[in-house]
């Protein structure tokens, strides 16, 4: 197990089969960061995956955690993540720092990409913190394909911000502003000007992502996108009388309650849904809405794939009718 210290373990693979993972190497990438990189305990080939993309970590104590995938996406036998300690979490991070050992066994899910980046010119990265870790892979990708891109890397301190070294390559398309230094991310001076030809990606704490949308609010639309780590505030649900959901794999319809989710109320009849968040972050309960119109209330979609309404999250997600018809 590594202790804090700056280093890198690294393990033989073993045989151990399934959805399960071995860490294979655990680094300090900057204080309270630390890289995880993980592959099948039989070396074999992973399940490929695009920028923004995450999978879902169970830990030895039941712990299932989201993380953004951060290394290389042309290799197949290797994912790497990183895991910020988490001050006021719920422990999974703790347990990754202070537990997990290269050799440790974790199983995992996915991966799935909720923040999925689209073909574009031009792309404005915009990272607070542990936030660069999903726009890692998509910095790589736009300098793959020659688009024109820059990244504005907030964070805490500059030793707090995590893959400094391999970003110094990209020289001045990557704009550092450690708040210790250099204040907030200007977020006004860069996006003043609309851009029809350049989508923003921006992921990190709450407050920059509140910030970024009242930034782009004059921007045309759908050219913001953003992923969360933590549910948003949300106002009172549409309504607060019970509903009827159909499940229409099996025909049942079931009465939704005001205190009780469509996933759990799914569920107490029999029915089968993945969850992991339980909190409209992760994307794992996604639900294809076949009939009536959802009460969005996950922290995922778009305005335009809200406005479609042809997909809910059961988790957290209400009814905006009387009736809602799912393919569950
Ligand atoms: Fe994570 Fe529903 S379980 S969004």
């Amino acid at each position: 197990m590594l202790d804090g210290t700056r280093g890198r373990e690294e393990a033989d693979v073993g045989d151990a089969q399934g959805d399960q993972l071995v860490v294979t190497a655990k680094e300090v990438a900057a204080d309270g960061v630390v890289t995880l990189e993980l592959a099948r305990p039989d070396g074999g080939r992973l399940p490929d995956w695009a920028p923004g993309a995450h999978i879902d970590v169970t830990l030895a104590h039941g712990a299932t955690r989201q993380y953004s995938l951060c290394g290389d996406r042309w290799d197949a036998h290797s994912y790497r993540v990183g895991v910020l300690r988490e001050v006021d979490g719920r422990g999974g991070s703790a347990y990754v720092h202070d537990e997990l050992a290269v050799r440790d066994v974790v199983t995992f899910g996915g991966p799935r990409n909720d923040f999925a980046m689209v073909p574009s010119p031009r792309y404005l990265f915009v990272a607070g913190g542990i936030g660069i870790t999903p726009l890692l892979p998509m910095v790589h990708q736009a300098d793959l394909v020659g688009a024109d891109w820059a990244l504005l890397y907030g964070g805490r301190s500059r030793s707090s911000m995590a893959f400094l070294d391999e970003l110094a390559r990209h020289g001045d398309r990557v704009h550092l502003h450690p708040q210790d230094e250099a204040g907030l991310l200007p977020l006004a001076a860069w996006l003043r000007e609309p851009r029809e030809d350049t989508v923003v990606y921006c992921c990190g704490p709450g407050p920059l992502l509140d910030a970024i949308a009242d930034a782009t609010t004059h921007w045309p639309p759908h050219r913001l996108r953003t992923e969360r780590f933590a549910a948003a505030e949300l106002g009172a649900p549409v309504r607060d009388e019970p509903f009827e959901v159909e499940l229409a794999r099996t025909g049942t319809t079931i009465t939704v309650p005001p205190q009780l989710s469509v996933l759990a109320a799914a569920r107490s009849v029999g029915a089968t849904a993945l969850s992991s968040c339980e909190q409209g972050v992760c994307g794992t309960c996604e639900t294809s809405v076949l009939a009536g119109v959802p009460d969005h209330r996950d922290s995922i979609l778009a305005d335009h794939e809200r406005a479609a309404g042809d997909c809910m999250f059961p988790c957290v997600s209400r009814s905006c009718t009387d009736r809602l018809v799912l393919d569950l």
